[in-house]
């Protein structure tokens, strides 16, 4: 597995696939004992978000719902914290027990933004899963409760994150080479 090169910039291994699995794994045990019988609705935020959802989902074992919604753009190697309205948000939380699912927490803008949005709804409850966090740099709130990586204040790509469009089909993640 050597480095890739996107846009003239070049990427390393960084979070190979089996230990991505791994996690993501033991966060759906975890959640299938957390929610027995409580049907939860997963909410997965489109486009980065698609892989973890997916592989996570595939491991939910009790009864659960899935939604997809789109949210934010991003342009670059850096946060723009540019949001945009929830377009697919179809279904009713009220009472419901809601899963966010975010491919990673970077400067927090996005969700803490959107959450207030969801609480309106009035959800018997609402968690955060995310697959990356990036705790140096977030700056806004954001309650996290389920985190497979904390990593370093790095760009990455792979596995559904991607640069200006390319590079979320790789099954590894990797982070901007030094
Ligand atoms: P905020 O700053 O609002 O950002 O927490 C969340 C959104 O920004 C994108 N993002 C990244 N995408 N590699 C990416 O491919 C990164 O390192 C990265 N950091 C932030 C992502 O879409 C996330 O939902
Ligand atoms: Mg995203």
């Amino acid at each position: 597995m050597s480095n890739i090169q996107l846009h003239g910039k070049s990427f390393e291994i960084f979070l190979p696939e089996a230990l991505i699995q791994e996690k993501i794994a033991a966060l759906a045990s975890e959640i299938n004992t957390a929610y027995a019988g409580k049907k939860p609705l997963f909410i997965a935020v489109l486009n980065g978000s698609f892989m973890f959802a997916s592989d996570l989902f595939k491991s939910i074992s009790i009864e659960a719902e899935i939604c997809f919604i789109k949210l934010a753009s991003y342009k670059g190697t850096t946060s723009t914290g540019q949001v945009i309205t929830a377009i697919g948000l179809d279904v009713d939380l009220t009472n419901r027990h809601i899963i966010v699912l975010e491919d990673i927490i970077d400067t927090g803008k996005t969700l803490h933004t959107f959450l207030p949005q969801l609480h309106n709804q009035q959800p018997a409850s609402l968690k955060i899963g995310v697959l990356l966090h990036k705790p140096d740099a977030t700056v806004f709130e954001v309650p996290i409760d389920y985190c497979c990586f904390s990593i370093p204040n790095k760009f990455v790509l792979g596995y559904g994150l991607d640069y200006d469009g390319y590079g979320r089909n790789s099954r590894d993640i990797y982070k901007l080479a030094e």
